[in-house]
């Protein structure tokens, strides 16, 4: 198979993950016969350096004829002080609406072998298996661009939805959950937003297109305490933008780290933007020692949603279990010192192994 992967590393740490992704789908090209071939742009700050703009034109081309676009992490503190239109956080959101990138899938599952290296009591997270599909173009991140201003002391920033935005992300819920365990959870906060009392009315419509899937409402703030006191009561949960940003950090606790998540991000034809759900931690970058493996699972993401390379998505998240199950881990991952903490290469370079022995 040929494909036409586009990288976009932005910063930080993003930049030090993306060569893990690459160098992991040039292994599974060679093992499994497929040509990918890669072009790198920038992004974020990254483009505001080189380019003066968050998202150059360039990089937008590329991304509308790839195949599949492998995403770092964009920001830093460098950048902090531009106007928003120059943010890289900019660059982000743009592609994201550019190539209409509405779902936005953030599955959180614990590897077994790291149940201890959560805060959360084991018992607690045992067998948590979460899908976290987050509404990605719409709702307080973009309002209606002729609402949102600011004006001397006041800020205006508004949670618009059109219902086919909330149809088409329900829709895509349902549709996950009936290849899951059949169970949706609708976070919304319709006691007081009357963008959610649309959002549950919709839910409600939807459900009966979906008669197998049980639904659930439940308001946002209950759904921030039971992801951590019952994670085992979710299955499929949807909801809003800002919502999913929140509590996909939030359920990254579960599994011991936010550096293990990956994310898909995708439109109405099945194009994908594919990135670990963190950011650019500027804290650590540069050290050598971010965890490559949330971008690492999203490339196996990219695989099996865009190309449908099941077998070689299944192989990179299997190396990235077995690796773990050695005990390998990267700094992020508070596990008591057995010798086996290594950096981002190091991590990289135990998954390309057990790929190659496959
Ligand atoms: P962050 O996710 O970058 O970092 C939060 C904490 O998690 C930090 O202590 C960091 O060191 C740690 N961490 C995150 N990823 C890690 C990894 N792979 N390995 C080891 N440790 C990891 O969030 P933040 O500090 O709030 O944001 C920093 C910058 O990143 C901001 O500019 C923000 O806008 C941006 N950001 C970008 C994205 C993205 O590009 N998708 C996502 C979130 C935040
Ligand atoms: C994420 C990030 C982004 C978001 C920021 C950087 C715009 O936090 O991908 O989760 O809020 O969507
Ligand atoms: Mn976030």
């Amino acid at each position: 198979m040929q494909k036409e992967i586009v990288l976009l590393p932005g910063d930080g740490i993003g930049r030090e993950i993306m060569n893990s992704a690459k160098v992991v789908l040039d292994k599974v090209a060679t093992l499994y016969n497929h040509q990918f071939t890669f072009h790198s742009h920038a992004i974020g700050g990254a483009a505001l350096d080189e380019h003066g703009v968050p998202l150059p034109e360039e990089a937008v081309q590329a991304c509308k004829t790839a195949d599949g676009i492998l995403l770092g992490a964009v920001g830093g503190k460098k950048w902090e002080s531009l106007p928003p239109h120059l943010r890289p956080e900019k660059g982000l959101l743009e592609i994201r609406s550019t190539l209409g990138l509405f779902a936005n899938l953030r599955p959180i599952k614990g590897f077994s072998s790291l149940l201890h290296a959560s805060p959360l009591k084991e018992e607690v997270i045992k067998g948590s298996d979460i899908l976290i599909v987050r509404e990605l173009t719409g709702g307080l991140y973009f309002g209606k661009p002729s609402e949102r201003r600011e004006d001397g002391d006041a800020a205006i920033d508004t949670l618009y939805y059109h219902r086919s935005e909330i149809e088409r992300v329900v829709d895509h819920a349902f549709k996950s959950a009936m290849i899951r365990d059949k169970h949706l959870t609708s976070v919304d906060k319709a006691n007081v937003l009357e963008s959610s009392r649309l959002w549950r009315e919709i839910v409600e419509e939807k459900s009966k297109e979906y008669p197998e899937v049980t639904v659930e409402h439940v308001l946002v703030d209950a759904a921030a305490m039971k992801l951590i006191t019952n994670p085992n009561s979710f299955d499929v949960m949807v909801t809003e933008n800002l919502f999913g940003d929140i509590l996909s950090d939030e359920a990254s606790v579960l599994t011991g780290s936010i550096g293990l998540l990956p994310s898909a991000s995708l439109n109405e034809d099945g194009v994908g933007l594919y990135e670990p759900i963190h950011g650019s931690a500027p804290d650590i970058a540069g050290k050598g020692i971010a965890n490559p493996l949330g971008m690492i699972l999203s490339a196996a993401l990219m695989l099996r949603h865009s190309f449908e390379l099941e077998e070689e998505a299944k192989a990179i998240e299997d190396a990235v279990q077995e690796a773990l199950e050695q005990g390998y881990h990267t700094a992020d991952l508070h596990i008591q010192n057995d010798g086996k903490q290594v950096g981002t290469e190091e991590m990289t370079q135990v998954v390309l192994n057990i790929l190659s022995k496959k």
